[in-house]
């Protein structure tokens, strides 16, 4: 049985999994709104101008409803899935629905807090989009009475203050990873449509491209301003390439069997999206993380390792529980440190910043 995957069997442990905080579960974010509405977008003025025409054609207004064979498809499949297969299913769109969810309470906060008229109305355009995306999922999961109540998670779930240029590092990355995430498991599927176990993933391609779009505004962004992409910033960018790739591969690896059932080997689906990721990222990041790198391997490895343990531990509780759980928390820190000393690649800046959805 997989002992890492919370039970999920009631609509009350599907909102209690999604108001959690841990390590893995994906957070609600908070910044400093007055400094976000001093950013300046200017210098590339033309290339903005064009991305909020292509926000306001909202080519996925249509998208984001069930067709007549979608009922039919969850009945016929869902049936034939082990119930534990079933249960890493369930931790997937809780878990997916919890980070779409985050970005629509983000991107609304933000709107609602600036003047700056650029931002506002990107930011009303990206939370449009994530409350499209975070809803589709929730009917997936009414489907099993496992909805979620999105106004109690957002009123009950912690918040977790980033500074602006935090927020704009991580959440183009998690931008451009998500798209690269989803584009994978379709490209794959369409491949190998028998092992499509579910309807959902037949939406992942234009979903995707919604997810490409935002992660472009933040390129844009970051770019219309390089002074964070020089000196100790670089630092930080470093930082949270390694933050985000390791917490994508320790939280995938603890849903082997989702992958499985797909045909995908969960390491080799998360090599794949990196390799995505860091093409993309040349748009923007001066530099990149060597993933081929067997010490890297190794190490994202030792991380899930450390990871599963340190879950044991929790669930034994106690004051040696706690000692335990201390340890491996010490070893994880230090692993992540080591990880992050490993040379990295440099990249040369792509010459124009907007990019094309090729993959
Ligand atoms: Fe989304
Ligand atoms: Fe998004």
């Amino acid at each position: 049985m997989n002992t890492l995957v919370q039970r999920i069997e009631t609509a009350k442990d599907a909102n209690d999994k999604a108001v959690q905080s841990s390590m893995l579960s994906p957070r609600f974010y908070t910044t400093d709104f007055a400094e976000i509405n001093r950013i300046n977008i200017e210098p590339l003025r033309k290339e903005w101008d064009i991305m909020m025409r292509e926000y306001e054609g909202d080519n996925n207004h249509d998208h984001f409803q069930r067709d007549a064979s979608f009922a039919d498809e969850v009945a016929q499949s869902m049936t034939q899935l082990s119930k534990e297969m079933r249960q890493e299913f369930i931790d997937f769109l809780v878990s997916s629905l919890t980070s779409e969810y985050s970005g629509c309470i983000l991107y609304n906060e933000i709107r609602k807090n600036i003047s700056n008229p650029d931002l506002k109305q990107l930011m009303a355009y990206m939370a449009r989009d994530e409350a499209r995306h975070a809803g589709f999922i929730n009917q997936s999961l009414r489907d099993f009475d496992l909805g979620i109540d999105l106004g109690s998670l957002k009123r009950e779930k912690a918040y977790t203050f980033f500074k602006p240029k935090y927020i704009l590092y991580a959440t183009y990355l998690s931008e451009k990873i998500g798209y690269a995430r989803y584009i994978t498991i379709f490209r794959h599927l369409e491949r190998h449509p028998d092992k499509r176990f579910h309807p959902i993933f037949r939406w992942f391609e234009r979903w995707c491209n919604d997810e490409f779009r935002h992660g472009e505004s933040f390129a844009l962004i970051i770019r219309a301003n390089p002074h964070l992409l020089r000196g100790g910033n670089v630092l930080w960018i470093r930082f949270f390439l390694l933050a985000v790739y390791a917490t994508m591969y320790v939280r995938d690896h603890t849903r082997p069997m989702l992958h499985e059932a797909m045909g995908l080997d969960s390491a080799t689906y998360d090599y794949a999206v990196f390799d995505i990721t860091t093409q993309i990222t040349r748009q923007v990041f001066p530099i990149a993380l060597d993933t081929d790198n067997p010490k890297f391997r190794a190490g994202l490895a030792k991380l899930f390792t450390i990871s599963k343990a340190n879950d044991l531990a929790k669930k034994q509780g106690g004051w040696l529980g706690k000692l335990k759980q201390a340890w491996f928390v010490s070893q994880a820190c230090l692993v992540f440190g080591k990880l992050y000393l490993l040379p990295i690649k440099r990249q040369v800046l792509t010459a124009d910043v907007r990019m094309e959805p090729v993959w």
